[in-house]
């Protein structure tokens, strides 16, 4: 079974886009997007899994004979930015707009359960869509998974749009393709006097100063040049007026690796520096960690697949490089096999641009791609089974 062609939904596909881009909706609060999402599987007698959350959507195609289960995920949340895109069809909610291309996720994948609809009595097992909620806040993974919607899942796969990729190529590597995002915060205190009597008090600004300027060591001098890391200090809050020195002061930023020993090691040395600089200085200073999702670490037997399924459709196989912003996506990988992918939209601008837009004749070759590689996998995986094939987790 292959060979999906989704010619014939792509103007449905246009049309529900467009429609989702027209009403963004934030994180967690994704309620007529669900709403939507629903009627159009319903529409197309696909049958919803209730999953007992607020906004998100469960469904599955297949499964009638049992067999192995695959997933594949959309996310369906946008973000907190005022549109200038100029487009027909641009956010109609002022200050929030789909700049990340969820809506084309969220859209190409439920055109990926109509082509499978279609061909169902084909399919080796069942393919599972989550429609996820809150990837922008990296909460919604991880309320799926404790839904439940991972249960009896043997792999998982997923994409996000890639703006510097032409359509018709897709990025597919094994191992790390996303960063793990972690955020910070440290508090520095010291004691506060009057300006023109400094060693009355604490300056706790000398101390941040030191310290923002000494973290920028931990990347040059810490990690190896075969790991990459980014340590980014984003923002700095002290004092209330020029002649006063400060009781405290505060910044944030954020930590990007790729694997978790790095991560872990410059977590460390970042705690070192922050503690022994305050200490230097006499001023006291603690790190808060915002744990962010792991790194997307994509399985190379899923990649290849991917490979040889995308291939066969015609498209154009391209090795990505990696990227260090944070996908929650990365919260199944660590529960079941899978793969993400980029999939070229030859977009103007980057994510998360006011401008960000994308060339919709990408919406079908991702529907059709994901229509393929499902029933591949599915495929795979019965033929493991039939030969006996022992479950992953005792494959060494
Ligand atoms: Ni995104």
């Amino acid at each position: 079974m292959s060979g999906f062609s989704a010619e014939s939904i792509e103007q449905q596909l246009v049309a529900i886009r467009r429609q989702l881009h027209e009403h963004p909706e934030l994180s967690h609060e994704e309620f007529e997007t669900t709403a939507a999402i629903r009627d159009w599987l319903t529409e197309a007698g696909i049958r919803i899994v209730e999953h007992g959350l607020k906004t998100g959507v469960i469904a599955e195609v297949g499964g009638r004979n049992g067999g192995p289960v695959v997933a594949v995920r959309a996310d369906i949340d946008a973000l907190p930015i005022q549109e200038e895109t100029g487009l027909p069809f641009a956010s109609k909610i002022p200050g929030k707009m789909h700049a990340c291309g969820h809506d084309f996720h969220t859209s190409a994948i439920l055109g990926t359960a109509l082509l499978l609809k279609e061909r169902e009595q084909e399919l080796q097992g069942t393919v599972r869509f989550l429609f996820q909620p809150a990837e922008e806040k990296a909460k919604g993974a991880g309320l799926l998974i404790a839904s439940g919607a991972l249960a009896g899942v043997d792999a998982v796969f997923g994409m996000h749009n890639k703006p510097d990729l032409p359509v018709g190529t897709i990025g597919i590597k094994g191992g790390p393709l996303m960063a793990a995002a972690d955020g910070f915060v440290v508090e520095v205190e010291g004691r506060g006097s009057h300006a023109a009597v400094p060693e009355a008090g604490l300056d706790p600004i000398v101390t941040a100063a030191h310290i923002i300027t000494a973290l920028q060591s931990i990347v040059s001098r810490n990690v190896s040049a075969l790991d990459s890391a980014v340590v980014s200090v984003t923002r700095l809050h002290a004092g209330t007026a020029w002649n006063i020195i400060s009781e405290k002061a505060v910044f944030d930023g954020t930590l990007r690796t790729f694997n978790e020993q790095v991560r872990l090691a410059v977590r460390e040395r970042l705690e070192q520096i922050v503690n022994g600089v305050a200490s230097a200085f006499a001023t006291k200073a603690h790190v808060k960690w915002i744990e962010g999702p792991p790194a997307v670490v994509n399985d190379q037997k899923w990649a290849d697949q991917a490979t040889v399924t995308a291939e066969a459709a015609g498209f154009t196989v391209v090795e990505p490089i990696p990227s260090p912003a944070g996908e929650d996506f990365a919260f199944y990988l660590k529960e079941t096999e899978g793969l993400f992918v980029f999939l070229g939209t030859a977009g103007p601008q980057e994510w998360h641009h006011p401008a960000f837009d994308l060339d919709e004749k990408a919406l079908p070759i991702a529907a059709s791609f994901f229509a393929s590689l499902a029933s591949d996998a599915l495929r795979k995986l019965a033929d493991e089974r039939s030969r006996g094939g022992r479950p992953h987790s005792e494959i060494i």
